[in-house]
C-alpha cells in the first residue's frame, strides 16, 4: 500500500508482442494502458477520410490543416473490457485496424506535426502516473522521465512466425516469405524515419521474448514492475 503510481513506458519492434503485455500488465496493476500505435492509425484513416492521403500521396499542407479537426479520445468499453479509441466521438478500434490503414500509418506517423499533436496528448495523459504506454518512442520522446522503460524484441523470424499464425487464425492467406519481408520492412521504416525514430532509450530494460512464453515474460514484467515500485516506495 502507499506505493507511488510509476509510469511505464514499452517500446519495440513491430509484432514483438508488446501491447499483449502492455495490456496485461496494466490489468495487473490497475494502471491506464495506452495504445499510441491506435492514435497514430486514427490520425491516418481521419487523414484518408479528408482525402489528404490517397494511396501513397500525401497533402502535407491538407494533413497539417486536418489536425485542427481531429479530436482523439479514448473510452472504456464495458463489452469488450477494454478502452478504445474514438476519433470525433466516433469508436474507430475496428476501422483502424485495417490492411489499408496499415500500409499508410508510416506515411502519416513520419509527419513531424502529427507526432507534435499525439505526443503532448500522450504526455497529458500520463501526468498524473499509473500509465502504462506502448509505442516506439515512449521511453525515448513522450516519457523520458519513465519510471520503467521496457524495449521488447524478438528475432524477425520468430515474429513473422507468430504474425503469421495470427493472420492464418482470422483466414488470411499470406506466405511465410511475405510476412518476413514486411517485418523487416517495418523495422526499417521505424527506425531510420527523421523524426522519433524506434530506439532503445539508454536505460531501457531489454527483454528478447524469442524463447519465452507469454506467461514467463508476463512474470517477469510483472515482478520488474512491482521492484520498481518498491523501490520507489
Ligand atoms: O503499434 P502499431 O503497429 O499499432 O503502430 C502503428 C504504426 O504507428 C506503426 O507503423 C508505427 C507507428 N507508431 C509510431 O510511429 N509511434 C508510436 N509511438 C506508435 C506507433
Amino acid at each position: 500500500m502507499g506505493r507511488s503510481r510509476i509510469n511505464i513506458a514499452i517500446d519495440g519492434h513491430s509484432s514483438a508482442g508488446k501491447s499483449t503485455m502492455a495490456k496485461s500488465l496494466a490489468k495487473e496493476l490497475n494502471y491506464v494502458y495506452v495504445d499510441t500505435g491506435a492514435m497514430y492509425r486514427a490520425a491516418t484513416l481521419h487523414a484518408m477520410r479528408e482525402r489528404s492521403v490517397v494511396d501513397t500521396a500525401v497533402n502535407e499542407v491538407g494533413l497539417r490543416a486536418g489536425l485542427d479537426r481531429m479530436f482523439l479520445a479514448f473510452r472504456y468499453n464495458p463489452q469488450t473490457e477494454q478502452s478504445e479509441i474514438h476519433l470525433n466521438g466516433i469508436n474507430v478500434e475496428k476501422e483502424i485496424r485495417t490492411m489499408e490503414v496499415a500500409s499508410k500509418v508510416s506515411l502519416v506517423a513520419r509527419v513531424p506535426e502529427v507526432r507534435t499533436k499525439l505526443v503532448a496528448i500522450q504526455q497529458r495523459m500520463a501526468e498524473a502516473g499509473g500509465v502504462v504506454m506502448d509505442g516506439r518512442d515512449i521511453g525515448t520522446v513522450v516519457l523520458p522521465q519513465a519510471e520503467l522503460k521496457i524495449f521488447m524484441t524478438a528475432d524477425p523470424e520468430t515474429r513473422a512466425y507468430r504474425r503469421l499464425r495470427e493472420l492464418q487464425q482470422s483466414g488470411k492467406s499470406v506466405s511465410y516469405d511475405e510476412v518476413l519481408d514486411n517485418v523487416l520492412e517495418r523495422d526499417r521504416i521505424d527506425s531510420e524515419r527523421a523524426v522519433a525514430p524506434l530506439r532503445q532509450a539508454d536505460d531501457a530494460v531489454v527483454v528478447d521474448n524469442s524463447e519465452l512464453t507469454v506467461e514467463e515474460q508476463f512474470n517477469f514484467l510483472v515482478t520488474l514492475a512491482r521492484t520498481r515500485m518498491e523501490e520507489l516506495g
